[in-house]
């Protein structure tokens, strides 16, 4: 009997790196977690006391399929507090993580063989999740010279059909975001050639060089994907949710009705407390700040010294082609003989990646100077 040919897509090398560094810590060995972007920290203290007293309290069964009306509602209070912009909660979905949000988006609004742009290097479940759909992922390659992040003119330079773009700010592998100006030329783009608009909102919050602003203050048009994986500190919960346009509400609550029947209780209860925790959230992003001042002053000494700005988010992603064309070798070697483990750069960018690692920095700061001084070691 054979395998589908939708099950074939390619491993999440991050999580695979996970796995060797698990081992080697089973194996009584020492590990210093830079390969999966997951902050260090637990939930929210009132996300977790608001859990604790919807298991004591609520039968926590199937919920609506588009999220409990009070955390749509708390959500869209969320974007009033921090973005000043209104969001009615009607238009807002809560998900299974944003990768249940990316799911339903496409399911919803692309057809198989539809074609649709995104950045590389970039996070490769987008790609993988569109393979198993049937949707064919139109690459836009991106270096440096464009701090790793698309422009109208490049969407202009593609060829071929498009049905849609997507975007990502701060983006992951590179931190990078994308400017004001550039942004609205691109909904403009995107809006004149009837273009679907899908953004990965999910870095918003974690921001080193002024705020992230949502696309939503732009245009009602795009589809919207956030999480309170990261920010929010609650990756295991898996929650997140979208913002759609109204006429794709009915759509996505038919999918997800099917899909998913609803998102999990106990996380949905736990996330409309998140919303009271700005202050210790805002206390994480300090230390991500911190533990990314230490990586950009220490890392050049240890002799990588070719990085990408890191606007946002918690990783550095660097060029190592001074070391290897063999990224992924490379960070089998640093695990076996540093005990660090990152992510390699195939995971982000099939054409490039093999030159590239990226370092997560959401870990204790502890373990960033660590990891620099074993790196410095490492490198004599
Ligand atoms: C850019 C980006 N989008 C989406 C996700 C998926 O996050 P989740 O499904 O936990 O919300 C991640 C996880 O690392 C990510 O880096």
């Amino acid at each position: 009997m054979k395998i589908s040919r939708r099950g074939v897509v390619a491993p999440f090398h991050a999580m695979e790196v996970m796995k060797a560094a698990n081992e080697r810590a089973a194996a009584g060995g020492d590990v210093l977690h830079m390969e999966v972007g997951q902050p260090a920290t637990p939930a929210p203290r009132q996300a977790i006391e608001a859990a604790v007293r919807a298991l004591r309290s609520e039968q926590l069964g199937y919920t609506e399929a588009l999220g409990v009306p009070s955390l749509r509602s708390a959500i869209a209070g969320h974007y009033r507090a921090r973005s000043g912009v209104a969001v009615p909660p009607e238009r807002i979905i809560v998900t299974t993580g944003s990768s249940g949000a990316f799911l339903l988006a496409f399911l919803a609004v692309f057809d198989v063989g539809e074609r649709m742009a995104m950045a590389e290097p970039g996070y490769p479940a987008y790609r993988n999740i569109m393979a198993a759909l049937g949707i064919e992922p139109v690459v836009l390659p991106v270096g440096p010279e464009h701090r790793f992040q698309p422009s109208a003119e490049l969407l202009r330079g593609l060829k071929g059909p498009l049905h849609g773009l997507l975007l990502a700010s701060p983006a992951n592998p590179t931190g990078t975001m994308i400017d004001a100006t550039t942004l609205t030329a691109l909904v403009c783009e995107c809006a004149g050639r009837g273009l679907w608009l899908i953004v990965d909102e999910i870095y918003h919050g974690i921001t080193y060089r002024g705020p992230a602003e949502t696309v939503l203050a732009l245009t009602d048009d795009a589809i919207v994907v956030n999480s309170f994986s990261k920010y929010f500190s609650m990756t295991g919960w898996r929650l997140g949710w979208m913002v759609v346009p109204e006429r794709l509400v009915r759509p996505i609550e038919r999918l997800a009705q099917n899909l998913f029947i609803s998102p999990p209780a106990v996380s949905q209860a736990a996330a409309a407390a998140a919303f009271l925790a700005y202050d210790e959230l805002d206390a994480n992003v300090a230390r991500y700040a911190r533990n990314r001042a230490l990586l950009l002053e220490g890392l050049p000494a240890a002799g990588f010294d070719r990085l990408a700005p890191a606007d946002g988010a918690f990783y550095i992603y660097a060029d190592v082609s001074r070391y290897t064309v063999d990224s992924q070798d490379f960070c089998r070697r640093m695990l076996a003989e540093t005990g660090i483990a990152v992510t390699p750069g195939i995971d982000f960018d099939r054409c490039h990646g093999h030159r590239f690692v990226r370092f997560s920095f959401a870990g204790a700061t502890a373990d960033m100077a660590e990891a620099v001084r074993r790196l410095k070691a490492w490198a004599k």
